[in-house]
């Protein structure tokens, strides 16, 4: 049932607190053997049926050295079996996003850098390439760890660089980049890098690439879900009223009574702090749209869940997404306010995404985690 856990060997003089002083959103850094002995377990045929699927993000990237620098060619998947074909050519990569939403194995790699904050956690990409395979110089807004899963693949970057981009490219790609480092990374290492780290991964032979990637949503990202949260609740059909009207001397001024009024009526609509954390929570675990959960076809009833409990594991679906706060535990965008009781196991359930039998038994959230097994967000095994 439960993963093997994968220990991080962090080097000498560093560990996870020195990481974050030292290195997150600030310094690149290069691990080797952070993981001896690695083995990827996510063969390219895995990966290629993966990006063949409807429901799972990918692409096949290809390049070809031609007069005037290299040429890319993008295909969106899903791919099919002509395009997944064309990877066994020099120069190509498949890369598909979210693979932990689809492959359960891959979760000891996400725990072994669980150091970061879920809220703050947005995938796992995996990129399988040829040798030779890569997808440009580029920068990236978020942070990232590129964990060398099989092959080798060298990393060139720079912290500063001209921000041109190449024209009519297919991929975002910087026009002028020129390495101020570069390393080779071998299975078990990783390299973490910054937000607006320029780099540029080539592979030496068949290689992959595991990213861990973050979110950091934007302010404008930000306000756009606030918006529509507070709206979904505002009744917008009250009017304004002035049954009191009085006569006001210029009939061009825009009276006291009017300012106030037009406040009152999106009073509800104020920044509140509760609702904001409601939302954030909502927000930040809201599934991709691609996302579709499996629900049993003959769910039990709860009574016989209940006795179940007891006797099996809960473990979340691979594509749950859970996260509390003060009483409430956020579960694929819905708010589930639990008694204080409750809390404790909801905040095990959230960070281990599995509870041991009789771990939940409490009647105080049975009928949530009824619910969420109805839902498809969690089985019991
Ligand atoms: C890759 O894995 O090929 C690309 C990852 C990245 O540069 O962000
Ligand atoms: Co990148």
């Amino acid at each position: 049932m439960t993963h093997t856990a994968l220990m991080l060997h962090w080097p000498r003089g560093l560990d996870a607190t020195r990481f974050l002083q030292r290195h997150w959103q600030k310094e690149p850094l290069l691990v080797r053997g952070a993981f001896p002995g690695f083995r990827d377990g996510l063969p390219r045929s895995r990966l290629a049926a993966l990006a063949s699927r409807e429901d799972v993000e990918s692409r096949l990237v290809s390049h070809a050295t031609a007069r005037g620098g290299d040429r890319y060619r993008v295909d969106h998947g899903p791919l099919g079996r002509r395009q997944l074909a064309r990877i066994d050519r020099p120069d190509a990569t498949i890369l598909v996003q979210g693979v932990n939403l689809h492959v359960p194995g891959v979760r000891p790699v996400l725990d072994a850098f669980g150091f970061i904050p879920l809220a703050r956690r947005d995938d796992l990409m995996v990129s399988d390439a040829s040798p030779g395979g890569g997808v440009g110089p580029h920068v990236d807004s978020y942070d990232v760890f590129l964990l060398q899963a099989r092959g080798r693949r060298l990393w060139r970057i720079a912290r500063t660089f001209d921000e041109t981009l190449v024209e009519d490219a297919p991929l975002k790609q910087l026009a002028h980049f020129e390495a101020e480092d570069e390393f080779l990374l071998e299975p078990g290492d990783f390299l973490y890098l910054p937000p607006g780290v320029a780099h540029d991964g080539v592979a030496l032979d068949a290689c992959a690439t595991w990213s861990i990637g973050f979110r950091a949503p934007s302010a404008g990202e930000l306000l756009h879900g606030w918006l529509s949260f507070v709206e979904d609740r505002f009744d917008g059909d009250e009017r304004y009223a002035d049954p009191d009207l009085q006569l006001q001397r210029s009939g061009a001024w825009l009276s006291d009574q009017f300012v106030e009024r037009a406040r009152g009526l999106l009073g509800r609509a104020a920044f509140d702090e509760s609702m904001f954390e409601r939302f954030l929570g909502e927000y930040l675990t809201e599934p991709k749209d691609s996302v579709r959960f499996r629900a049993p076809s003959r769910p039990r009833s709860i009574e016989a869940f209940a006795a179940w409990l007891r006797q099996r594991h809960v473990v979340l679906a691979p594509a749950t997404a859970m996260l509390h706060r003060g009483r409430c535990v956020y579960v694929n965008g819905e708010a589930w306010p639990l008694p204080a009781r409750a809390m404790p196991g909801a905040a095990r359930l959230a960070d281990r995404r599995e509870l041991a039998p009789g771990a939940c038994i409490d009647g105080a959230w049975i009928e949530a985690l009824y619910d969420w097994y109805c839902s498809g967000y969690l089985v019991l095994r």
